[in-house]
């Protein structure tokens, strides 16, 4: 079958006709991909922010049908119409039963390789490996939605929306009447600011370097929008120059990280969703975090269970509250996930969604 291949830090990925798949085992689902989203997480596997080893089959984001299903799994059964999610729950372990399934570790799969090039096990980015025909999965990678749910649309579920929407409601807790601040405005940060204008924030300012961006911000959702350098402006007209309730990182880039922090009020809540390089260092006074009595937290994954919030995620899609169509700027063939890379990296998409059919 067809993938598209990491095999060396950033190089352009190997579309390859010849990859296959192990065979399945116990507890694991084989599925078809119908559609694939290309997510920033992908070009930073491409470059080394998020570590992958090569060859590495990448795609983390997708929708597809279940083709056949290993010895022991009882929750799907082949013909079911299922999203991916990226971190299967192992459901045993302190994370799973803390309620925080988003931070499950302990699952194997997630690290043993389901694809096979030319005789050698090959890996898939996050255990996925979306941008292939076809994969193995653990069966609680995939959560199970109704029959007519459009697969070609709802692969975002599988990351970018779950991520920007799940930091704004659970992670931020964003509360009806309050001011937040989105820096980012691609998949995910539009996500972000569809989850802010879903939980009922009064202001959303959206900042992003893009003018069109900017004008795709307001119709999901933003009230203000600006460039990094008029924030200082807006924070004053909008909060009186307190700052904002609620701030959401969707860049990964530790200036826009540090502005995050310094765009909420004293008490405010500052939410790092963009993943930065490991390296990457920020600089904290030690009197601002006591006298800021801010909260600086991290989202994975939106801080989402997935087989509750994706289908809440459907819902609100049913009830026209979360816009998923607008997301889609353009609609390609695996082979020009290369070319998608690029669009994304020029700030030209919100999402470019890969057909597999
Ligand atoms: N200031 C403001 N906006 C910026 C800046 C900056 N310094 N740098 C980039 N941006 C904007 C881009 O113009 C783009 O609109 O941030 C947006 C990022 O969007 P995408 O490239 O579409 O990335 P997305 O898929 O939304 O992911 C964002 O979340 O899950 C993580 O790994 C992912 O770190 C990535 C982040
Ligand atoms: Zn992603």
């Amino acid at each position: 079958m067809k993938a598209a291949v990491l095999t060396e830090l950033n190089k352009p990925l190997e579309i390859r006709d010849d990859v296959g798949l192990v065979d399945i085992g116990p507890g694991e689902v084989h599925v078809k991909l119908v559609s694939s989203g290309v997510c920033h997480s992908d070009v930073s596997a491409q470059n080394g922010t998020i570590p992958v080893g090569t060859p590495c089959v990448l795609g983390h984001e997708g929708a597809g049908i279940i083709q056949e299903v290993g010895p022991g799994v009882s929750e799907v059964k082949a013909g079911d119409p299922v999203i991916i999610s990226f971190t299967p729950a192992c459901r045993n372990c302190k994370s799973c039963l803390r309620g925080e399934s988003y931070l499950c570790q302990s699952l194997g799969p997630m690290f043993t390789p389901h694809f096979v090039i030319d005789g050698n096990p090959v890996m898939g980015m996050t255990g996925c490996g979306t941008f292939a025909e076809e994969l193995i999965l653990p069966e609680s990678a995939v959560v199970k939605v109704d029959d007519d749910i459009p697969l070609g649309l709802v692969s975002l579920i599988g990351c970018g929306v779950t991520t920007g929407v799940g930091a704004a409601i659970n992670t931020a807790k964003v509360t009806p009447g309050s001011s937040v601040v989105v820096f980012g405005a691609g998949g995910v940060g539009i996500s972000a600011i569809q989850g802010a204008r879903i939980a009922g924030a009064a202001e959303i300012l959206a900042v992003d370097l893009v003018d069109s961006k900017l004008n795709m911000a307001k119709q999901f959702g933003a009230t203000h929008v600006c460039k990094p350098e008029d924030l200082e402006g807006l924070k004053t007209e909008i909060t009186g120059g307190e700052g904002f309730d609620y701030a959401l990182e969707c860049i990964g880039n530790p200036v826009t990280i540090r502005a995050t922090y310094d765009a909420v009020r004293r008490g405010g809540t500052a939410v790092i969703v963009g993943v930065g390089r490991m390296e990457q260092k920020i600089e904290f006074s030690a009197f601002e975090l006591f006298y800021g009595d801010k909260t600086l937290r991290g989202s994975m994954y939106g801080s989402a269970n997935v087989r509750t919030f994706m289908p809440k995620l459907l819902r609100l899609w049913k009830a026209g509250k979360l816009d998923l169509e607008n997301m889609v700027s353009q609609r390609i063939k695996l082979d020009e996930v290369n070319e998608a890379f690029r669009a994304m990296q020029e700030g030209e998409v919100i999402r470019s969604v890969i057909d597999f059919a």
